[in-house]
């Protein structure tokens, strides 16, 4: 186990009334905000009116930047930063899912420095300050409401890559799972298979694991299992869309990492998926995780995966550990594909071989190699992917 130390400084405002905290939150750093939001859902579902309400009650002067895409683009980011630069804005309020709340964050880095800030991206310039960062999450999934990484892409060079501080992270945000009401069935699952992956990334840790964390990454997977389909079947659910938008903050906001220092091995692999395909991200996890998880059990990893058979799934303990591992991973692609109804191959997404040697390569970055569960090579990226592919 390592040494760590403990600084989650995002304060949560959650429940039915946590979007009347905006102003009074907002207020203390700056007069001016700017309000980025997607592409239109907010205005839809009436998440705007109420959002800009809270702010015009506390006087403060609203700018906006909106149309921030899923797999949000440079473009927008840079966008961002000239409106913050040219009026003088001393802060942002994201009001979104993990894209716009992503793009806010470079936007807030941006805003401090005065090269392009696609080079914290690709260049990984290191964030040394940002304006202050709030959001109003309108779905569970990625967790960017409560820790400081941010995904951004740029179409042009295929590239989808992440960056991130502790200046990044929220000041506060607001969760009210009765907005997450009017999230699709297919924006619903794939977020809980994003969770769900979060939590298998830290789990699958080859350093010695820290039971305590252990066993509430398992009751937060079981959580997901419950609550995924529950609010799939029925939107409105408040209990189910409650149970999986505090999930979501807490599968990644850093509390459960602390005794893994491994790196993740599917979110490198999807980023690619992403990159070239533009597809959406929790989908593309859903394909990747059985595959790399038939790819990576061996008698030397096999006790991990018994263990989540039997604490997660409900497997029968067993003297054959391997065979409770194999029917775990089968429990995992029941979960993804007939529970959640996520597609389950990379050809009923329209993706064939032609890209998979530039993307192996890429997810293993400069060095070459993804040292995660089981390190992997371009060779072992490039069989994981061919055996996503139906
Ligand atoms: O753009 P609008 O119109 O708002 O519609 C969005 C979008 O089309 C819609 N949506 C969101 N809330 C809604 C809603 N529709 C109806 N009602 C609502 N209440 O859902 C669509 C997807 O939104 P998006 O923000 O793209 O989804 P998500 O939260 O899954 O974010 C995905 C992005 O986050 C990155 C991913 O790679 C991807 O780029 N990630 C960020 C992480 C982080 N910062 O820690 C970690 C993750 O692993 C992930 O990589
Ligand atoms: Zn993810």
């Amino acid at each position: 186990m390592n040494n760590f130390t403990y600084d989650i400084p995002t304060r949560i405002h959650f429940g039915k009334d946590a979007l009347d905290f905006i102003g009074e939150e907002v207020g203390k750093y700056s007069k001016k905000v700017l309000l980025t939001y997607g592409g239109g859902s907010i205005k839809k579902n009436g998440i705007y009116d109420k959002v800009v309400e809270e702010l015009k009650n506390k006087n403060i002067e609203i700018f906006e930047l909106s149309g921030i895409k899923p797999n949000p683009r440079i473009d927008s980011v840079r966008e961002g930063v000239k409106l913050i630069k040219e009026n003088d804005i001393g802060a942002i309020l994201a009001v979104g899912g993990g894209s716009t709340i992503d793009a806010s964050k470079i936007m807030s880095a941006g805003a401090k420095v005065e090269f392009d800030p696609w080079d914290f991206i690709s260049e990984g310039k290191e964030i040394k300050d940002a304006i202050p960062l709030f959001t109003v999450l309108t779905m569970a999934a990625t967790g960017s409401e409560m820790n400081g990484g941010a995904v951004i892409s740029n179409p042009e060079t295929n590239e989808k890559l992440a960056s991130g501080s502790y200046y990044t992270r929220p000041k506060a945000s607001f969760l009210n799972p009765e907005l997450t009401y009017t999230v699709s069935e297919f924006q619903t699952a794939a977020g809980s298979a994003d969770i769900m992956s979060h939590l298998f990334e830290i789990y699958f840790n080859n350093n010695d694991s820290m039971y305590m964390l252990d066993r509430m990454m398992e009751s937060l997977m079981k959580t997901v299992i419950e609550y995924g389909p529950k609010a799939i079947k029925d939107p409105k659910n408040y209990e189910a869309r409650a149970n999986l938008m505090w999930a979501s903050s807490w599968a990644i906001n850093g509390f459960l990492s602390a005794s893994s220092n491994a790196e993740w091995s599917n979110h490198p692999m999807e980023h690619e998926l992403s990159a070239f395909y533009d597809i959406t991200h929790g989908l593309g996890l859903a394909i990747l995780t059985p595959r790399w998880m038939d790819y990576v059990l061996s008698d030397d990893t096999v006790n991990k995966f018994y263990d989540l058979g039997v604490n997660v799934f409900n497997l029968e303990q067993s003297e054959d550990k391997m065979e409770v591992a194999r029917k775990t991973i089968e429990k995992v692609s029941e979960f993804f594909f007939e529970k959640l109804g996520l597609d389950n191959n990379l050809n009923a997404l329209g993706i064939d071989e032609e890209n998979f040697d530039a993307m192996s390569k890429k997810a293993c970055g400069k060095n070459g190699v993804i040292k995660g569960f089981i390190d992997l090579n371009p060779e072992d990226v490039r069989k994981i992917y061919e055996m996503s592919l139906n």
